[in-house]
């Protein structure tokens, strides 16, 4: 079955590491052109060649997804490299492990403005070309936390990634007369830099906390052709740690 992903252009913020780098992958060998965008971009071109050197048609550029003008020149990079964007993974994100006493009012600020912002302003910004092209996929990183209240991450995280739950919604409404989707994924606890080491799997089903695999393959889903009649819809990703 075609997943219809050969030469489409996916931006994934946060493409790097964890989630973000695998989902960036899997897109990139089965044939999309993926740009991987990210504050650390030593990180990110390191990661680009090394698919590059394994068949993928992938660039690297340097972003802060809450910084509107930095978003503006990164969504014109891949415009003028690739003429054209069709997915937008919106997954580069923060979290700060703390409880509501510890909590700064500066973290609050921080963990709103990357995780919540920062997917607001990429979104408007490839909203500009996906109305025009009449096409296009938001796809946006939510989480278990903001579903269930957080185990051990900030009220704030918790707001950031409700706020996701809700954008994602508004997009759906927004878009559809333009031929856009959008849809989230919320993953529980996943070895990754951001979470390793901090959870247990026994709130899970299955046994196991996630892989950042398990978590891209979701992605992937719901970037490829699979996915073309879901929208306004947060797909769980917990192994069952939370079933409603
Ligand atoms: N790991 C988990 O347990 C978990 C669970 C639920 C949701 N999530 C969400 O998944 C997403 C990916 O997280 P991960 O676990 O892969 O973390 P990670 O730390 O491995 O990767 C996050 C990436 O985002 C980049 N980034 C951070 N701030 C940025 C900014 N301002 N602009 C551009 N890039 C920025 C980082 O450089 C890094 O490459 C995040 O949105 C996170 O909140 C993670």
């Amino acid at each position: 079955m075609d997943m219809g992903l050969k030469g489409k252009v996916v931006i994934v913020t946060g493409g790097a590491d964890g989630i973000g780098l695998i989902s960036a992958e899997l897109l990139a060998k089965d044939g999309a052109l993926v740009a991987l965008a990210d504050i650390n971009q030593g990180k990110a071109q390191a990661a680009s060649d090394d698919l590059n050197g394994q068949g993928c048609n992938t660039i690297a550029i340097g972003v802060d997804v809450h910084d509107q003008a930095s978003v503006a020149a990164m969504v014109k990079t891949v415009i003028d490299t690739f003429s054209r964007v069709d997915i937008l993974v919106n997954n580069a994100g923060i979290g700060y492990f703390k409880t509501m006493d510890e909590e700064t009012l500066d973290d609050w600020f921080n963990v709103l403005d990357i995780n919540l912002t920062g997917v607001h302003l990429c979104t408007r910004e490839v909203f500009k070309y996906m109305k025009e092209q009449h096409s296009g996929k938001i796809i946006s990183m939510a989480s278990l936390g903001g579903q269930i209240g957080g185990m051990k991450v900030t009220p704030g995280y918790v707001a950031s990634k409700a706020g996701v739950v809700g954008l994602t919604k508004s997009y759906a409404r927004n878009g559809g007369k333009y031929g856009i989707t959008a849809n989230a994924v919320a993953p529980g606890p996943t070895e990754t830099n951001m979470a390793r080491g901090r959870y247990s799997a026994e709130n899970t089903m299955v046994g196991r906390l996630a892989e950042p695999l398990d978590v891209a393959k979701v992605v992937y889903f719901l970037a490829s052709s699979l996915s073309d009649y879901l929208t306004g819809i947060t797909v769980d990703v917990n192994g069952g740690a939370l079933m409603r």
